[in-house]
């Protein structure tokens, strides 16, 4: 068994070669902000901003500390606050509940799809009260939740949708890349994910030019930034903000990685489908979905009654398999089965007992995918 991740035959997230391959290219970036003699507030995120939106095919980005801290923007830019209830998922990692009580509002949690492990949309409905401000559906795993159906809902009952992809980013719905039905979106950047930093960073998209001027002015201590004024922050705290811009040197280290972001999920995509024709007819269960999801697959997933046992067995033969929030959200001590809706959520409750991650990423060379089917053969 192997615990050093230097030691790992399989590893589970893309890093090593990716940085290798680009590194001129982001020392020149780091070098320019660095020995810039005056860098203007926030005008180093101008050019990977512009660029990230272009490429997803939204009007506005901006970026952020990490997707927390794009939770919290997101959900302060609509006004959600206390005695607002905030309806999501208990398959997540706890920044999507934490977001929701930070800013004194009620978790109200609802089940999950037994295809894709994304939000319920029927249990959603059910679980509207007056006091309901938000959904936030979880695009775990890089699968698209059905926000067709969340947008009509939200639409008939005054909601908004602030779409947690933070897994998420290079995944598909109906043709456009996640977060297009939502009001706001998040991703994460962190390192590790699909497209990472080197620390810790997020970016909040969105079609709607008001929310992201307040996302904008929430993000960077509520003052109004100008590039064309010197100096281009403004002295007047136009509301009550916060500091949670994305750091300079990660914007470059995200800036850099960009233009590779559809090639690297097509890999992806193309290593899922291995694991769904190897596994397919093995006795797991393996994810499925509907005709408008196109998943960026951040991490490929099956469920097994055996879980913790094959999770050991892969581990002892180098492949860094995982599980994933375990337990469940509302089984977690700091939420002592107190939130509204946990005695109802089955689904979330099998799948953080069954659940097992998968390596997948765009530096998988075809040895290393081979090995993991040989060895998955083997022990399945
Ligand atoms: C579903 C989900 N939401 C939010 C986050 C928080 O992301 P970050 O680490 O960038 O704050 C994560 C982190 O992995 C996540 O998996």
């Amino acid at each position: 068994m192997t615990s050093n991740k230097e030691q790992w035959i399989v590893p589970r997230a893309q890093g090593y070669s990716t940085n290798k391959k680009l590194r001129n290219k982001i020392i020149r970036g780091i070098e320019n902000v660095m020995f810039n003699p005056y860098v203007p507030g926030n005008a180093e995120f101008k050019p990977l901003e512009a660029k990230f939106a272009s490429t997803i095919g939204m009007n506005h980005a901006i970026a952020v500390q990490s997707a927390t801290a794009g939770l919290i923007l997101s959900l302060r830019a609509c006004n959600v606050g206390l005695g607002d209830e905030v309806i999501t998922v208990g398959n997540s990692d706890i920044s999507t509940t934490a977001a929701i009580s930070i800013i004194g509002a009620t978790i109200v949690l609802v089940d999950i799809l037994e295809n894709d492990y994304t939000i319920d949309v029927e249990k959603v409905e059910s679980a509207i009260t007056e006091r309901t401000k938000v959904i936030i559906p979880v695009d775990l795993y890089g699968h698209p939740s059905d926000c067709i159906a969340l947008r009509r809902i939200a639409d008939d009952r005054g909601l908004m949708i602030v779409e947690d992809a933070a897994l998420a980013i290079g995944a598909k719905y109906d043709n456009h890349h996640v977060g297009y039905y939502a009001d706001l979106t998040t991703v994460s950047l962190a390192a590790a994910k699909p497209l990472s930093s080197s620390g810790n960073a997020g970016m909040v998209f969105t079609n709607n030019y008001e929310l992201a001027e307040k996302v904008s002015l929430f993000r960077g201590y509520g003052r109004e930034f100008d590039d064309s004024r010197n100096p281009p922050l403004s002295d007047e705290h136009v509301v009550e903000g916060f500091n949670l811009p994305m750091d300079p040197l990660q914007a470059v280290i995200v800036l850099s990685k960009l233009p590779y972001l559809e090639e690297w999920t097509e890999k992806r995509r193309m290593i899922a489908s291995k694991y769904y024709d190897a596994l397919c007819n093995k006795d797991v269960k393996l994810p499925s979905f509907s005709d408008y999801a196109n998943p960026s697959f951040s991490s490929y997933v099956i469920l097994t009654s055996n879980r913790d046992e094959l999770n050991v067995e892969m581990r002892k033969r180098g492949i860094e398999t995982g599980t994933h929030y375990v337990p469940a959200m509302h089984k977690q001590e700091v939420y002592k089965n107190q939130l509204i809706g946990c005695s109802n959520l089955p689904v979330t409750e099998r799948i953080a007992d069954e659940l097992l991650a998968l390596p997948i990423n765009p530096e998988m060379s075809k040895k290393q995918i081979d090995f993991v089917l040989m060895v998955l053969k083997e022990l399945l």
